[in-house]
């Protein structure tokens, strides 16, 4: 397939570019290199674009003739988005908008969009299934859920145009090649924030809230290692060639470690026990946000290989000790 992915140069896109790359498709990824590396990319042909540069984008699908579009590109972090909401919806919203006008114009057949398990907002139970209310409690979700209703009403006008919707859990660790990773500038992440205290890139780290109605009083999240999450891609994707039906799938590994476990999981595996600051609660956290993911895996053949934290971190923790970017 001909494939243009945007924002592929980030964590999540390098992946999914590495495991598209090695199915032999011929890929185009276009990144702003905003909190993107030249480095991460493995595969394919980059040009260095902006979302924002309509001239340039409509040129790019023009000369593409692309199968699929795999759409990562747009901004992740929820306490920023609660502090810079237009900045969200014109990154997220209106960008996704725009690539969604392209991919109509020029008939692109399959969409694999990136979205998020913030769309669920505060479910009580914690477990969100795709079929849960989707009530979100920061502009981050929601500006992902209103391009997950784009695509939806898109994929109903127009029967060539396909979609799955991945709705992430909270993606870490890294390619176990040691090819690529995370390097976010400013990295807000947990597993990240804690794997640059154990290597003394920060002085401490800090924990957010610890009054939360959980087991131990911290947030709990079901952390998806990075490699399952880019082979759900390969899937999915593959799903829609066999004739699959445009949805939203969850991806995770339908099980939560609560912000405490995971530090000291942390400290155990690195053996370094870094400085942890307990603070009040972060702008626009949910308690807990687990995946009931078997529809995935019903439906694509999607088998997770690294359901297990200490995999996570340790792949997360050697990335931070030898990262070439
Ligand atoms: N946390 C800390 N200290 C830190 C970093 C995080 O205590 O230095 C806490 C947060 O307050 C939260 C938990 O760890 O309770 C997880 O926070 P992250 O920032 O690692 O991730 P989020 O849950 O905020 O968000 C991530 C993705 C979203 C996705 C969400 C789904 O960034 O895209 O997971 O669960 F929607």
């Amino acid at each position: 397939m001909r494939i243009l992915i945007t924002g592929g140069a980030g964590y999540i896109g390098s992946h999914v570019l590495k495991a598209l790359g090695k199915q032999g498709h011929d890929i185009t990824i276009v990144d702003n290199l905003s909190t993107g590396f030249a480095k991460a990319i493995t595969y394919g042909n980059l040009i260095v674009a902006d979302l924002a540069d309509r001239v340039k984008i409509e040129s790019i699908f023009e000369a593409g003739k692309f199968d699929a579009v795999v759409h990562f590109a747009g901004s992740i972090v929820v306490p920023d988005s609660v502090t810079q909401p237009l900045f969200y919806y014109q990154n997220n919203t209106i960008n996704s908008h725009f690539v969604l006008s392209m991919c109509d114009k020029f008939k692109i057949k399959y969409f694999i969009f990136s979205s998020t398990a913030a769309v669920y907002g505060m479910p009580e139970s914690g477990v969100c299934h795709e079929d849960s209310e989707l009530l979100p409690i920061n502009p981050y979700g929601q500006s992902k859920l209103m391009t997950e209703h784009m695509l939806r009403d898109l994929a109903f006008a127009n029967k060539g145009f396909k979609y799955i919707a991945l709705r992430y859990f909270n993606v870490s660790g890294a390619d176990p090649e040691g090819q690529i990773g995370q390097s976010f500038p400013k990295a807000t992440h947990l597993i990240k924030a804690a794997c640059e205290a154990a290597t003394s890139k920060r002085t401490h780290m800090d924990l957010f809230g610890t009054d939360y109605p959980t087991k131990d009083g911290t947030c709990v999240r079901d952390y998806i290692h990075v490699s399952d999450l880019a082979d759900a891609h390969v899937k999915a994707l593959q799903f829609l060639e066999k004739g699959g039906e445009s949805q939203p799938l969850n991806c995770g590994y339908g099980h939560g470690f609560s912000v405490k476990e995971v530090i000291s999981r942390v400290k155990e595996i690195t053996g370094v026990n870094f400085k942890v600051n307990e603070l009040g609660r972060r702008a626009g956290d949910s308690a807990s946000l687990t995946a009931e993911s078997s529809r995935l895996s019903k439906l694509t053949g999607w088998k997770p290989k690294n359901d297990d934290l200490n995999i996570i971190i340790q792949s997360a923790y050697e990335w931070e000790k030898n990262r070439p970017y």
